[in-house]
């Protein structure tokens, strides 16, 4: 089997909801991915797809927020939504996929790359737990563990604070937990 990674195309879309709305198990994601990709920002939305023999398997988003540091607002890059379809799962095309990500905010020049998700599952990917790295939650819904970051090469030591998710996460009450799967 060879996996594929490569920068979508406006030809993808199609293929690109029809992942997340397999992997997510409804239509919210898919929505979502067609309002962060609406967003202008200053870091612009990019996306890419894992492929096998030419069919899309797979698809992660970076999409722009801020941190809210002390010295300014910083542009920074966060990992979401990442999804595989169910029946290719379990191959290492999700983490082909976080590799791919890390590397491209790398060299969009974003600082810091967030994302909340299993630490189980990022941990081995990249990612640390944010919050004693010196950041904040956007959402006190969010498990501590779950809000994790990984630091790029334009990261500098002042660069602490409060992520804040860019406004579609908000729009479609994307982020953290709510009633009874909030365990915090
Ligand atoms: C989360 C998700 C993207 C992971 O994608 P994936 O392609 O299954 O991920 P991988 O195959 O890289 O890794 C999954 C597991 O398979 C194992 N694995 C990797 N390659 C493997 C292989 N060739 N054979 C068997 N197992 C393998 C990995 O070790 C990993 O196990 P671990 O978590 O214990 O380390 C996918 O399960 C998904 O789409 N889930 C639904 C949507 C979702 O929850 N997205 C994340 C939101 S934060």
């Amino acid at each position: 089997m060879t996996v594929n990674i490569r920068e979508e195309t406006g030809e993808d879309t199609g293929a690109v909801h029809e992942i997340h709305a397999e992997a997510f198990g409804d239509d919210l994601v898919p929505r979502l991915v067609t309002r962060l990709r609406q967003r202008q920002a200053t870091l612009v939305p990019r996306g890419y797809l894992a492929t096998v023999d030419d069919q899309a398997v797979g698809h992660v988003m970076l999409t722009a927020s801020w941190l809210d540091a002390p010295r300014k607002l910083v542009d920074v890059l966060v990992l979401a939504p990442l999804g595989v379809l169910p029946q290719h799962q379990r191959r290492g095309i999700g983490t082909l996929l976080v590799a791919r990500a890390i590397e491209e905010a790398d060299k969009a020049g974003a600082p810091l790359l967030f994302l909340e998700g299993d630490p189980a599952y990022y941990r081995e990917r990249g990612f640390h737990e944010a919050a004693p790295l010196g950041f904040r939650k956007p959402s006190l819904r969010i498990p501590d563990a779950a809000f994790q970051v990984v630091k790029l090469s334009a990261y500098e030591p002042w660069m602490t604070g409060t992520l804040v998710y860019a406004e579609p996460f908000w729009a479609l009450d994307c982020v953290g937990l709510r009633g009874d799967n909030n365990q915090d």
